[in-house]
């Protein structure tokens, strides 16, 4: 059922487990998601990167209504997110289109800048019911780069949350997007000091890199939602390279969609059961 992603996080917070959340690019990535979350018997969030809309022609309506479609047949609590948005246009089109929630991305702006145009976003979000997430520290590798990691400061991070009323805060503390490999090392230290210092949950981005013993420590130091994309990818894409090698004269699109679409839903299940303590 479509349910507020702000009740799924605060349901995963008051149980000190991770709200999974992952990202959508396709009918067929969502409802990887959704089986792969009914398989674990998890509430998950779906989301919908900026950069997916951008994919979709620049147009959020069709894939948001394939989405909210599979989340609302779904048999546990399911999110939806739109992610990584930069445009005010856009950001102000999620709640229209079934979201519950977005995450508004200044980061790569300065900070006074970043805190006037994040406030802005999050008195519109909540003007139209949206649970808003904002980002401060940039988290590397956006777009493909490994750059080192800029890290959160918890005091500002602190004053960003008064100073903009968001609702949840992405953190850099070691993750970087779009990792392929799963080495990351995160900052422990830094994860409970800002734990302490920042009311609102705190969400960890980059997290397909983080190995599993990781995030649970991440999860146990209070990171609540946790993104994950490119592991999904790598599932999906893997399973259609297999496929097609297995049978070359493949032409049905169906043939390598299903096997795909079921690896990417056993990722998200074995994800879903580390973030939230089935599997130690
Ligand atoms: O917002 C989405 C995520 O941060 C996913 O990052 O693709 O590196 O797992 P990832
Ligand atoms: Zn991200």
């Amino acid at each position: 059922m479509l349910t507020p992603t702000g009740e799924i996080v605060a349901e995963a917070r008051r149980l000190g487990v991770g709200a999974g959340a992952f990202n959508v690019i396709t009918v067929e990535h969502a409802e990887a998601v959704v089986s792969g979350a009914e398989a674990a018997g998890c509430a998950v969030i779906l989301q919908i990167s900026e950069n997916a809309v951008r994919f979709h022609h620049g147009r959020l309506a069709p894939i948001a209504a394939a989405a909210r479609a599979v989340a609302e047949l779904s048999t546990v609590a399911v999110g939806l997110h739109l992610d990584h948005v930069e445009s005010d246009e856009l950001f102000d089109q999620a709640a229209a289109n079934g979201f519950g929630s977005a995450m508004y991305d200044a980061s790569k702006l300065e900070y006074a800048d970043n805190v006037a145009a994040t406030a802005c976003a999050v008195a519109r979000g909540h003007a139209a019911g949206l649970w808003v997430e904002s980002e401060l520290g940039e988290v590397g590798g956006k777009d493909g780069a490994h750059k080192p990691g800029v890290r959160t400061n918890p005091a500002e991070a602190a004053a960003f949350v008064q100073a903009t009323g968001v609702d949840a805060l992405a953190v850099a503390v070691g993750s970087s997007h779009a990792m392929t490999n799963r080495d990351a090392r995160l900052d422990h230290e830094l994860i409970e000091l800002l734990h302490d210092a920042v009311s609102v949950p705190l969400v960890l981005h980059g997290s397909s890199g983080v190995p599993d013993d990781e995030l649970r420590a991440a999860v146990r130091g209070g990171l609540v939602k946790i993104n994950i994309g490119t592991a999904l990818n790598i599932a999906f894409t893997g399973a259609i390279r297999a496929a097609i090698a297995r049978d070359v004269t493949v032409v049905d699109p169906r043939k390598y969609l299903r096997t795909a679409r079921h690896d990417m839903a056993e990722t998200v299940t074995k994800a879903l059961r580390v973030l939230t303590g089935a599997t130690s």
